[in-house]
Protein backbone atom coordinates (compact mmCIF):
# COMPACT_ATOMS: atom_id res chain seq x y z
CA UNK A 1 0.00 0.00 0.00
CA UNK A 2 1.12 3.61 -0.35
CA UNK A 3 -0.20 7.20 0.26
CA UNK A 4 -0.14 8.53 -3.35
CA UNK A 5 -3.97 8.96 -4.79
CA UNK A 6 -5.64 11.31 -6.98
CA UNK A 7 -7.89 14.00 -4.92
CA UNK A 8 -9.84 16.16 -7.77
CA UNK A 9 -7.76 14.22 -10.80
CA UNK A 10 -4.47 15.58 -8.93
CA UNK A 11 -2.43 13.00 -8.12
CA UNK A 12 -1.29 13.88 -4.54
CA UNK A 13 1.37 12.17 -1.88
CA UNK A 14 0.71 12.23 1.22
CA UNK A 15 -1.28 16.20 1.35
CA UNK A 16 1.30 17.47 -1.37
CA UNK A 17 -0.48 17.50 -5.13
CA UNK A 18 2.77 16.10 -7.19
CA UNK A 19 2.66 18.79 -10.22
CA UNK A 20 3.50 21.53 -6.91
CA UNK A 21 6.54 19.51 -6.45
CA UNK A 22 7.11 19.30 -10.14
CA UNK A 23 6.53 22.94 -10.86
CA UNK A 24 9.04 23.81 -7.64
CA UNK A 25 11.93 21.11 -8.08
CA UNK A 26 11.58 20.82 -11.56
CA UNK A 27 11.83 17.02 -13.25
CA UNK A 28 13.01 14.30 -13.16
CA UNK A 29 12.49 13.67 -9.68
CA UNK A 30 12.71 10.96 -6.93
CA UNK A 31 9.59 11.81 -4.48
CA UNK A 32 9.34 9.52 -1.13
CA UNK A 33 6.87 9.28 0.88
CA UNK A 34 7.50 9.68 4.20
CA UNK A 35 4.35 8.23 6.21
CA UNK A 36 4.54 5.05 3.29
CA UNK A 37 7.75 4.07 4.99
CA UNK A 38 7.00 4.44 8.67
CA UNK A 39 3.86 2.15 7.81
CA UNK A 40 6.02 -0.20 5.97
CA UNK A 41 8.84 -0.09 8.78
CA UNK A 42 5.77 -0.70 11.75
CA UNK A 43 3.83 -3.69 9.46
CA UNK A 44 7.07 -5.24 9.13
CA UNK A 45 7.92 -5.06 13.02
CA UNK A 46 4.50 -5.95 14.21
CA UNK A 47 4.32 -8.88 11.84
CA UNK A 48 8.25 -9.92 13.36
CA UNK A 49 8.18 -8.32 16.73
CA UNK A 50 10.91 -10.52 17.87
CA UNK A 51 13.20 -10.51 14.67
CA UNK A 52 16.19 -8.14 13.80
CA UNK A 53 14.86 -6.49 10.94
CA UNK A 54 17.89 -5.10 8.78
CA UNK A 55 16.32 -2.82 5.96
CA UNK A 56 18.83 -3.63 2.37
CA UNK A 57 20.23 -0.56 1.75
CA UNK A 58 20.78 -1.60 -2.14
CA UNK A 59 17.40 -0.58 -2.12
CA UNK A 60 17.91 2.96 -1.14
CA UNK A 61 20.15 4.83 0.57
CA UNK A 62 19.85 7.75 1.04
CA UNK A 63 20.15 8.85 4.46
CA UNK A 64 17.05 10.32 5.09
CA UNK A 65 15.26 6.75 4.64
CA UNK A 66 17.47 5.20 6.40
CA UNK A 67 17.42 7.83 9.49
CA UNK A 68 13.89 7.59 9.56
CA UNK A 69 13.79 3.48 9.51
CA UNK A 70 16.48 3.60 12.06
CA UNK A 71 13.88 5.80 14.54
CA UNK A 72 11.61 3.13 13.74
CA UNK A 73 13.77 0.57 14.68
CA UNK A 74 15.01 -0.87 11.78
CA UNK A 75 18.58 -1.63 11.37
CA UNK A 76 20.64 -2.19 8.06
CA UNK A 77 21.59 -4.67 5.66
CA UNK A 78 24.89 -3.24 4.04
CA UNK A 79 27.14 -4.65 0.98
CA UNK A 80 30.04 -2.52 0.80
CA UNK A 81 31.99 0.02 2.90
CA UNK A 82 29.83 2.72 1.22
CA UNK A 83 26.82 1.41 2.81
CA UNK A 84 28.68 1.53 6.17
CA UNK A 85 29.45 4.72 6.01
CA UNK A 86 25.95 5.70 5.33
CA UNK A 87 24.23 3.61 7.71
CA UNK A 88 26.19 4.74 10.67
CA UNK A 89 26.02 8.34 9.23
CA UNK A 90 22.48 8.37 8.62
CA UNK A 91 22.19 6.83 12.39
CA UNK A 92 22.28 3.12 12.46
CA UNK A 93 23.92 1.80 15.43
CA UNK A 94 26.15 -0.74 14.55
CA UNK A 95 24.69 -3.68 16.66
CA UNK A 96 21.78 -3.49 14.15
CA UNK A 97 23.97 -3.93 10.63
CA UNK A 98 24.86 -7.18 9.06
CA UNK A 99 27.56 -7.45 6.65
CA UNK A 100 26.83 -9.67 3.19
CA UNK A 101 28.44 -9.56 0.05
CA UNK A 102 30.22 -12.18 -2.14
CA UNK A 103 33.77 -9.72 -2.81
CA UNK A 104 34.05 -8.12 0.23
CA UNK A 105 37.17 -6.06 0.38
CA UNK A 106 39.82 -5.96 3.39
CA UNK A 107 39.63 -2.57 3.97
CA UNK A 108 35.77 -2.95 4.09
CA UNK A 109 36.41 -5.98 6.55
CA UNK A 110 38.05 -3.72 8.83
CA UNK A 111 36.15 -0.93 8.71
CA UNK A 112 33.12 -3.41 9.95
CA UNK A 113 35.12 -4.85 12.22
CA UNK A 114 36.45 -1.50 13.85
CA UNK A 115 32.74 0.09 14.49
CA UNK A 116 32.12 -3.68 15.58
CA UNK A 117 28.91 -4.40 13.14
CA UNK A 118 26.48 -7.28 14.21
CA UNK A 119 27.63 -9.98 12.07
CA UNK A 120 29.02 -10.67 8.81
CA UNK A 121 27.37 -13.19 6.47
CA UNK A 122 30.15 -14.62 4.83
CA UNK A 123 29.86 -16.11 0.91
CA UNK A 124 33.47 -18.51 0.82
CA UNK A 125 36.11 -20.07 2.52
CA UNK A 126 38.38 -17.58 1.47
CA UNK A 127 36.25 -14.69 2.94
CA UNK A 128 36.47 -16.49 6.16
CA UNK A 129 39.71 -16.86 6.29
CA UNK A 130 40.74 -13.09 5.60
CA UNK A 131 38.15 -11.91 8.30
CA UNK A 132 39.96 -13.92 10.51
CA UNK A 133 43.09 -12.26 9.78
CA UNK A 134 41.77 -9.09 9.80
CA UNK A 135 39.97 -9.95 12.95
CA UNK A 136 43.32 -11.45 14.35
CA UNK A 137 45.60 -8.23 13.31
CA UNK A 138 42.50 -6.02 15.32
CA UNK A 139 42.33 -7.47 18.41
CA UNK A 140 39.01 -8.34 17.90
CA UNK A 141 36.48 -11.41 17.39
CA UNK A 142 34.63 -11.33 14.24
CA UNK A 143 30.69 -12.52 14.65
CA UNK A 144 29.45 -14.66 11.61
CA UNK A 145 26.76 -16.64 9.66
CA UNK A 146 27.90 -18.58 6.57
CA UNK A 147 25.54 -17.57 3.64
CA UNK A 148 24.10 -20.81 2.37
CA UNK A 149 23.06 -21.85 -0.68
CA UNK A 150 19.75 -23.49 -0.62
CA UNK A 151 19.42 -24.53 -4.24
CA UNK A 152 15.77 -23.33 -4.36
CA UNK A 153 14.15 -21.62 -7.65
CA UNK A 154 12.35 -18.47 -6.48
CA UNK A 155 10.64 -17.89 -9.59
CA UNK A 156 11.48 -14.42 -10.71
CA UNK A 157 13.57 -12.81 -12.63
CA UNK A 158 16.75 -14.66 -13.65
CA UNK A 159 19.19 -11.59 -12.87
CA UNK A 160 17.66 -11.17 -9.45
CA UNK A 161 17.11 -14.62 -8.29
CA UNK A 162 19.97 -15.75 -5.79
CA UNK A 163 18.94 -19.06 -4.43
CA UNK A 164 20.18 -21.32 -7.19
CA UNK A 165 22.78 -23.90 -7.13
CA UNK A 166 24.40 -22.19 -10.15
CA UNK A 167 24.49 -18.65 -8.80
CA UNK A 168 27.71 -17.08 -7.50
CA UNK A 169 26.09 -16.79 -3.83
CA UNK A 170 26.83 -18.29 -1.26
CA UNK A 171 28.56 -21.76 -0.24
CA UNK A 172 26.93 -25.14 -1.18
CA UNK A 173 24.78 -26.75 1.06
CA UNK A 174 26.88 -29.95 0.62
CA UNK A 175 29.77 -28.26 2.61
CA UNK A 176 27.92 -26.13 5.04
CA UNK A 177 28.41 -28.73 8.06
CA UNK A 178 32.42 -29.18 7.07
CA UNK A 179 32.36 -25.06 6.50
CA UNK A 180 30.49 -24.47 9.45
CA UNK A 181 33.23 -26.74 11.93
CA UNK A 182 36.05 -25.46 10.24
CA UNK A 183 34.46 -21.85 10.86
CA UNK A 184 34.09 -22.87 14.71
CA UNK A 185 37.63 -23.45 14.72
CA UNK A 186 39.00 -20.50 14.06
CA UNK A 187 40.41 -18.17 16.94
CA UNK A 188 39.03 -14.88 16.16
CA UNK A 189 35.48 -16.03 14.52
CA UNK A 190 32.62 -16.72 16.86
CA UNK A 191 29.98 -18.38 14.51
CA UNK A 192 26.16 -17.69 15.54
CA UNK A 193 24.05 -18.26 12.37
CA UNK A 194 23.27 -19.00 9.04
CA UNK A 195 21.97 -16.44 5.84
CA UNK A 196 20.68 -16.61 3.09
CA UNK A 197 19.10 -14.89 0.86
CA UNK A 198 17.29 -16.77 -2.45
CA UNK A 199 16.01 -13.80 -4.72
CA UNK A 200 14.11 -10.93 -5.05
CA UNK A 201 10.00 -9.58 -6.13
CA UNK A 202 9.50 -12.91 -4.79
CA UNK A 203 5.14 -13.32 -4.90
CA UNK A 204 4.66 -16.58 -3.51
CA UNK A 205 5.22 -18.22 -0.04
CA UNK A 206 6.93 -21.29 -0.82
CA UNK A 207 10.37 -20.81 -1.75
CA UNK A 208 10.68 -18.93 1.61
CA UNK A 209 9.34 -21.73 3.64
CA UNK A 210 10.66 -24.01 1.11
CA UNK A 211 14.27 -22.43 1.83
CA UNK A 212 13.38 -21.88 5.60
CA UNK A 213 12.93 -25.79 5.85
CA UNK A 214 16.33 -26.18 4.92
CA UNK A 215 17.63 -23.63 7.01
CA UNK A 216 15.91 -25.11 9.93
CA UNK A 217 17.08 -28.57 9.46
CA UNK A 218 20.56 -27.03 9.21
CA UNK A 219 20.48 -24.83 12.48
CA UNK A 220 19.35 -28.70 14.10
CA UNK A 221 21.94 -30.18 12.93
CA UNK A 222 24.65 -27.45 13.99
CA UNK A 223 23.24 -26.81 17.71
CA UNK A 224 23.40 -30.80 17.70
CA UNK A 225 27.24 -31.20 17.14
CA UNK A 226 28.07 -28.24 19.47
CA UNK A 227 27.67 -25.23 16.98
CA UNK A 228 25.57 -22.58 19.05
CA UNK A 229 24.07 -21.13 16.29
CA UNK A 230 21.32 -18.40 17.54
CA UNK A 231 20.25 -16.05 14.52
CA UNK A 232 19.06 -17.39 11.40
CA UNK A 233 19.24 -14.77 8.44
CA UNK A 234 16.36 -15.11 6.30
CA UNK A 235 17.66 -12.13 3.83
CA UNK A 236 14.78 -10.54 1.76
CA UNK A 237 12.99 -10.97 -1.37
CA UNK A 238 9.48 -10.28 -0.69
CA UNK A 239 7.88 -8.79 -3.22
CA UNK A 240 5.48 -6.12 -3.92
CA UNK A 241 2.97 -4.84 -6.24
CA UNK A 242 3.98 -3.32 -9.40
CA UNK A 243 1.07 -4.24 -11.99
CA UNK A 244 -1.59 -7.04 -11.14
CA UNK A 245 0.99 -9.26 -8.37
CA UNK A 246 -0.17 -10.19 -5.41
CA UNK A 247 3.00 -10.86 -2.97
CA UNK A 248 2.08 -12.15 0.53
CA UNK A 249 1.77 -9.42 3.52
CA UNK A 250 4.90 -9.61 5.89
CA UNK A 251 2.26 -11.18 8.38
CA UNK A 252 1.27 -13.70 5.85
CA UNK A 253 5.15 -14.84 5.80
CA UNK A 254 5.10 -14.38 9.68
CA UNK A 255 2.73 -17.01 10.39
CA UNK A 256 3.40 -19.47 7.80
CA UNK A 257 7.12 -19.38 9.53
CA UNK A 258 5.96 -19.55 12.96
CA UNK A 259 5.37 -23.48 13.43
CA UNK A 260 8.59 -23.97 12.24
CA UNK A 261 10.73 -21.29 14.57
CA UNK A 262 8.82 -22.95 17.82
CA UNK A 263 11.52 -25.42 18.99
CA UNK A 264 14.76 -23.19 17.48
CA UNK A 265 16.52 -21.09 20.07
CA UNK A 266 16.83 -18.83 17.42
CA UNK A 267 16.04 -15.08 16.61
CA UNK A 268 15.00 -14.25 13.07
CA UNK A 269 16.97 -11.88 10.91
CA UNK A 270 14.83 -10.25 8.17
CA UNK A 271 16.49 -7.83 5.24
CA UNK A 272 13.87 -6.66 3.31
CA UNK A 273 14.59 -3.98 1.07
CA UNK A 274 11.77 -3.37 -2.30
CA UNK A 275 9.03 -4.64 0.26
CA UNK A 276 10.12 -1.65 2.66
CA UNK A 277 11.15 1.09 -0.01
CA UNK A 278 9.48 0.18 -2.90
CA UNK A 279 6.28 1.82 -2.75
CA UNK A 280 6.99 4.59 -1.34
CA UNK A 281 8.38 6.44 -3.86
CA UNK A 282 7.17 7.64 -7.28
CA UNK A 283 9.85 9.04 -10.34
CA UNK A 284 8.30 12.72 -11.67
CA UNK A 285 9.15 12.98 -15.29
CA UNK A 286 7.95 15.53 -17.92
CA UNK A 287 6.86 15.02 -21.73
CA UNK A 288 9.05 16.62 -23.83
CA UNK A 289 7.89 15.76 -27.20
CA UNK A 290 5.11 13.35 -28.67
CA UNK A 291 5.93 11.67 -32.13
CA UNK A 292 4.28 9.67 -34.21
CA UNK A 293 6.23 7.48 -36.65
CA UNK A 294 5.03 4.75 -39.06
CA UNK A 295 5.07 2.29 -36.45
CA UNK A 296 4.51 4.08 -33.53
CA UNK A 297 3.54 7.08 -31.24
CA UNK A 298 6.09 7.75 -29.01
CA UNK A 299 6.00 9.70 -25.78
CA UNK A 300 9.42 11.25 -25.56
CA UNK A 301 10.05 12.18 -21.67
CA UNK A 302 13.02 13.87 -19.73
CA UNK A 303 14.24 10.84 -17.21
CA UNK A 304 15.90 7.94 -18.73
CA UNK A 305 17.39 4.50 -18.30
CA UNK A 306 20.08 6.67 -15.94
CA UNK A 307 17.34 7.35 -13.55
CA UNK A 308 15.28 4.66 -13.55
CA UNK A 309 17.47 1.70 -15.10
CA UNK A 310 14.49 -1.21 -13.67
CA UNK A 311 12.76 -1.15 -17.46
CA UNK A 312 15.43 -1.22 -19.58
CA UNK A 313 17.34 -3.81 -17.19
CA UNK A 314 14.74 -6.31 -16.84
CA UNK A 315 12.04 -5.35 -18.57
CA UNK A 316 10.04 -4.48 -15.24
CA UNK A 317 7.01 -3.41 -15.37
CA UNK A 318 5.93 0.19 -13.55
CA UNK A 319 2.60 1.78 -13.68
CA UNK A 320 2.54 5.17 -14.98
CA UNK A 321 -0.08 7.98 -14.02
CA UNK A 322 -0.31 11.50 -15.36
CA UNK A 323 -0.16 13.79 -12.07
CA UNK A 324 -2.94 15.73 -13.54
CA UNK A 325 -6.07 13.84 -14.68
CA UNK A 326 -6.94 14.62 -18.32
CA UNK A 327 -10.44 15.40 -18.13
CA UNK A 328 -10.85 17.07 -22.21
CA UNK A 329 -12.13 13.42 -22.97
CA UNK A 330 -9.56 12.72 -25.82
CA UNK A 331 -9.15 8.77 -26.53
CA UNK A 332 -6.39 6.61 -24.58
CA UNK A 333 -3.02 5.64 -26.97
CA UNK A 334 -1.38 3.04 -26.97
CA UNK A 335 2.30 4.62 -26.71
CA UNK A 336 6.03 3.78 -25.87
CA UNK A 337 7.75 5.86 -23.34
CA UNK A 338 10.74 7.04 -24.27
CA UNK A 339 14.34 8.42 -22.67
CA UNK A 340 16.45 10.67 -24.10
CA UNK A 341 19.19 8.39 -24.26
CA UNK A 342 20.90 7.48 -27.11
CA UNK A 343 19.99 3.58 -26.76
CA UNK A 344 16.91 1.91 -27.89
CA UNK A 345 16.28 0.03 -24.69
CA UNK A 346 16.00 3.69 -22.91
CA UNK A 347 12.32 3.08 -22.45
CA UNK A 348 9.82 3.02 -18.97
CA UNK A 349 6.91 1.54 -21.08
CA UNK A 350 6.17 -0.14 -24.39
CA UNK A 351 2.53 -0.52 -26.17
CA UNK A 352 0.89 1.02 -23.33
CA UNK A 353 -2.36 2.44 -23.24
CA UNK A 354 -1.97 5.58 -21.10
CA UNK A 355 -4.61 8.45 -21.15
CA UNK A 356 -3.63 11.38 -23.93
CA UNK A 357 -0.62 13.27 -23.12
CA UNK A 358 1.14 16.54 -24.41
CA UNK A 359 4.02 18.58 -24.14
CA UNK A 360 4.78 19.63 -20.62
CA UNK A 361 2.81 16.98 -18.43
CA UNK A 362 3.50 15.43 -15.78
CA UNK A 363 3.98 11.74 -15.41
CA UNK A 364 4.59 9.67 -12.14
CA UNK A 365 6.30 6.14 -12.55
CA UNK A 366 5.11 4.39 -9.72
CA UNK A 367 6.86 2.04 -7.19
CA UNK A 368 10.34 3.71 -8.05
CA UNK A 369 11.63 4.20 -4.67
CA UNK A 370 13.38 0.43 -4.33
CA UNK A 371 16.62 0.05 -6.82
CA UNK A 372 15.16 3.82 -8.54
CA UNK A 373 18.12 6.39 -7.53
CA UNK A 374 20.53 3.42 -6.14
CA UNK A 375 20.94 2.11 -9.61
CA UNK A 376 21.37 5.42 -11.16
CA UNK A 377 24.33 6.76 -12.97
CA UNK A 378 25.45 10.20 -14.86
CA UNK A 379 25.17 7.80 -18.16
CA UNK A 380 25.26 10.88 -21.41
CA UNK A 381 26.40 13.32 -18.67
CA UNK A 382 22.95 13.14 -17.19
CA UNK A 383 23.20 14.99 -13.94
CA UNK A 384 21.50 13.06 -11.01
CA UNK A 385 17.69 13.63 -10.26
CA UNK A 386 16.50 15.59 -7.10
CA UNK A 387 14.98 12.97 -4.24
CA UNK A 388 12.47 14.87 -1.84
CA UNK A 389 11.10 13.58 1.51
CA UNK A 390 7.41 14.38 1.64
CA UNK A 391 5.84 14.32 5.07
CA UNK A 392 2.08 15.31 5.28
CA UNK A 393 1.70 18.47 3.92
CA UNK A 394 5.47 19.32 3.75
CA UNK A 395 8.31 18.11 2.14
CA UNK A 396 11.73 18.19 1.88
CA UNK A 397 14.46 17.96 -0.39
CA UNK A 398 16.99 15.19 1.00
CA UNK A 399 19.68 15.20 -2.26
CA UNK A 400 19.55 18.25 -4.46
CA UNK A 401 19.84 17.79 -8.06
CA UNK A 402 23.09 17.42 -9.45
CA UNK A 403 24.73 19.89 -11.14
CA UNK A 404 26.60 20.22 -14.27
CA UNK A 405 29.79 21.65 -12.59
CA UNK A 406 29.48 18.10 -10.09
CA UNK A 407 29.46 15.72 -13.46
CA UNK A 408 33.19 17.02 -13.46
CA UNK A 409 34.00 17.63 -10.31
CA UNK A 410 36.51 14.66 -10.06
CA UNK A 411 38.05 15.20 -13.56
CA UNK A 412 41.53 17.01 -14.35
CA UNK A 413 42.36 18.10 -17.19
CA UNK A 414 45.48 16.89 -18.58
CA UNK A 415 48.72 19.17 -17.58
N1 LIG B 1 19.59 -9.40 1.26
C1 LIG B 1 20.46 -9.75 0.29
C2 LIG B 1 21.62 -10.58 0.63
C3 LIG B 1 20.23 -9.34 -1.03
O1 LIG B 1 21.07 -9.69 -1.99
C4 LIG B 1 19.10 -8.54 -1.33
C5 LIG B 1 18.84 -8.07 -2.70
C6 LIG B 1 18.22 -8.18 -0.28
C7 LIG B 1 18.50 -8.65 1.00
C8 LIG B 1 17.00 -7.35 -0.49
O2 LIG B 1 16.09 -7.95 -1.33
P1 LIG B 1 14.63 -7.33 -1.53
O3 LIG B 1 13.90 -7.45 -0.20
O4 LIG B 1 14.77 -5.91 -1.92
O5 LIG B 1 14.02 -8.16 -2.57
N2 LIG B 1 18.00 -4.41 -8.67
C9 LIG B 1 17.01 -5.46 -8.62
C10 LIG B 1 16.96 -6.15 -7.28
C11 LIG B 1 18.27 -6.75 -6.84
C12 LIG B 1 18.22 -7.38 -5.48
C13 LIG B 1 19.56 -7.79 -5.02
N3 LIG B 1 19.61 -8.31 -3.69
C14 LIG B 1 15.66 -4.87 -9.01
O6 LIG B 1 15.59 -3.68 -9.31
O7 LIG B 1 14.69 -5.60 -9.07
Amino acid sequence: MHYFAYRNDELYCEDVPLARIAAEVGTPAYVYSRRTLVHHARVFRQAFPEALICFAVKANSNISILHTLAQEGIGADIVSGGELFRARRAGVEPENIVFAGVGKREDEIAAALKQDIFMFNVESIEELNLIQRVAQELNTTARIALRVNPDVDAKTHPYISTGLRENKFGISMDSALMDYHYAHRLSHIQVQGIHCHIGSQLTTIEPFIDAFKIIRALALELIASGIDIRYLDMGGGLGITYEREKPPLPMELAHAMAPLMEDLPCTLILEPGRAIAGNTGVFLTQVLYTKQTEEKRFIVVDGAMNDLARPSLYGSFHDIRPVQLNTSGEEPVKVDIVGPICESSDFFARERLMPACHHGDILAIMSAGAYGFTMSSNYNSRPRAVEVLVDDDQYRIIRRRETLEDLIQHEELPQ
